[in-house]
């Protein structure tokens, strides 16, 4: 063998070392998996003394550790001092971009850079906890990317569901670029106008691997010149999106601040309405009739208020969430109350991502009880997301995805801002110390 041969070999023998190790790679040994608690977060049972039988990223069994067979020679991985729970579920986050950039500094980003970030990002979201987000708008179709990487074991991330670009109106909110001249022509990738065009987009968007629809049916906080109470697209454009996107087995997401706007969104028949900030009477009692979920992004107030200045956000912006942010935790209250159904969605990108947990205990403030919050994170988003049968849950062919944290979560829900261990289909990311 000459020298040439030898390192040819080495080579190779690195490449298939590290295939093996790729991140996503589904492990096919059989493991147990036991803590000192785990939080059911179906019934908020916490038992004691249980293990989660894992084998090829699934759940095999799941209960008393006392009458569990266990094959002979299993690893078992003991997590003393932990209450497992299943994977964190985050329904709107935009993983793409520098969360630094905000404002007229993301002008000049390409979407190459976002992607890049958006690899950081995802690493950082899985490691907190979130086995699974719903990445609602990206350019570029970056997100399809990302995803499939994720998928594929090339980088390590969350289990993505990806919109491609949002689908708005010209000048819109999640489709449109306001912060140039006219002169610069710049459209978004995702305007349409009229009812063809946007179901011209939506076939686009399946075409090039969305795995559901996000459009804007208000204007947003942090668009320029948009506003947040002016509905966006009409009844008729809406509902054609709506029809489309349906027709084709995919759920829609639509951006709502204003009551007009998410009456409309409901009743063109969205599935999950973002934001829902000035939602009245109506819009809930629209919203439990339809079975649409509310996702209520009730933290970032704070941090657009407490930071957004100094990370370049544009004063229209503050000022418009000076309106929106107060009012939208009182109508989350009282959507609540009146027993819409609610999922866990951040907004994460908008401020660092890994901080998505930090809405948990605003939830619990505003009214929800800790089980409640977690089965927004948990059971509610995989049913939004149509995945109940896989996702949100560990039972017996659920993916093994599984969380811990030190102490009871249902005593105090912030302590899911610190999970010590991470395990997504079966491959710990973050083992426990
Ligand atoms: N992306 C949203 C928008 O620009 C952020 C809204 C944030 N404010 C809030 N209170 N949730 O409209």
């Amino acid at each position: 063998m000459n020298g040439h041969t030898m390192t040819l070999l080495s080579r190779l023998l690195a490449i298939s070392v590290s295939t093996v190790c790729l991140f996503g790679a589904a492990q096919a040994e059989t493991r147990l998996l036991t803590a000192d608690a785990m939080l059911n977060v179906e019934t908020g049972e916490v038992a004691t003394g249980v293990g989660v039988l894992i084998e090829d990223g699934k759940v095999v069994s799941v209960g008393p550790l006392a009458a569990m067979s266990v094959p002979q020679g299993t690893e078992t991985i003991d997590l003393r001092g932990y209450t497992i729970m299943p994977g964190m579920i985050d329904m709107h986050v935009h993983l793409m971009g520098n969360t630094d950039n905000h404002g007229y500094a993301a002008l000049g980003v390409s979407s190459h850079s976002d992607t890049i970030y958006g690899v950081v990002n995802a690493e950082t979201t899985l490691m907190a906890g979130y086995t699974t987000v719903r990445n609602v708008g990206a350019g570029a179709y970056s997100d399809v990317a990302l995803r499939d990487a994720i998928a594929e074991g090339a980088v390590p991330g969350p289990r993505m569901f990806v919109a491609g670009p949002a689908i708005g109106i010209t000048g819109g909110h999640c489709s449109d670029n306001n912060l140039l001249p006219a002169e610069y022509e710049a459209v978004g990738d995702g305007v349409a106008d009229g009812p063809w065009a946007v179901r011209t987009k939506v076939r686009q968007n399946i075409k090039f691997g969305a795995d559901l629809i996000k459009t804007c049916s208000t204007g947003g906080v942090l668009s320029k010149g948009t506003k947040v109470g002016a509905p966006q697209y009409t009844l008729e454009e809406l509902e054609a999106l709506v029809d489309e996107a349906h027709s084709h087995g995919l759920k829609v997401a639509s951006h709502a601040h204003g009551a007009e706007g998410i009456y409309n969104a409901l009743m063109a028949g969205v599935d999950t309405i973002e934001h829902s900030s000035f939602i009245d009477d109506k819009g809930i009692a629209l919203a439990r009739e339809n079975g649409a979920y509310l996702s209520m992004d009730i933290y970032v107030t704070e941090y657009i208020l407490g930071e957004g200045e100094a990370a370049g956000i544009l004063e229209e912006s503050l000022a418009k969430e000076r309106m929106v942010g107060h009012v939208q935790r009182t109508n989350f209250t009282k959507a609540h109350e009146a027993g819409v159904k609610m999922v866990f969605g951040t907004d994460a990108g908008v401020y660092p991502h890994g901080q998505n947990a930090r809405q948990l205990s605003r939830m619990v403030r505003f009214g929800m009880t800790p089980l409640e919050a977690l089965q927004a994170t948990t059971i509610n988003a995989a049913d939004a997301l149509g995945k109940s049968d896989t996702i949100g849950s560990i039972q017996p062919g659920y993916f093994a995805d599984i969380i811990a944290v030190k102490g009871n979560p249902l005593e105090d829900v912030s302590l899911l801002e610190d999970v010590g261990f991470v395990m997504k289909e079966g491959v710990i990311y973050k083992p426990a110390e």
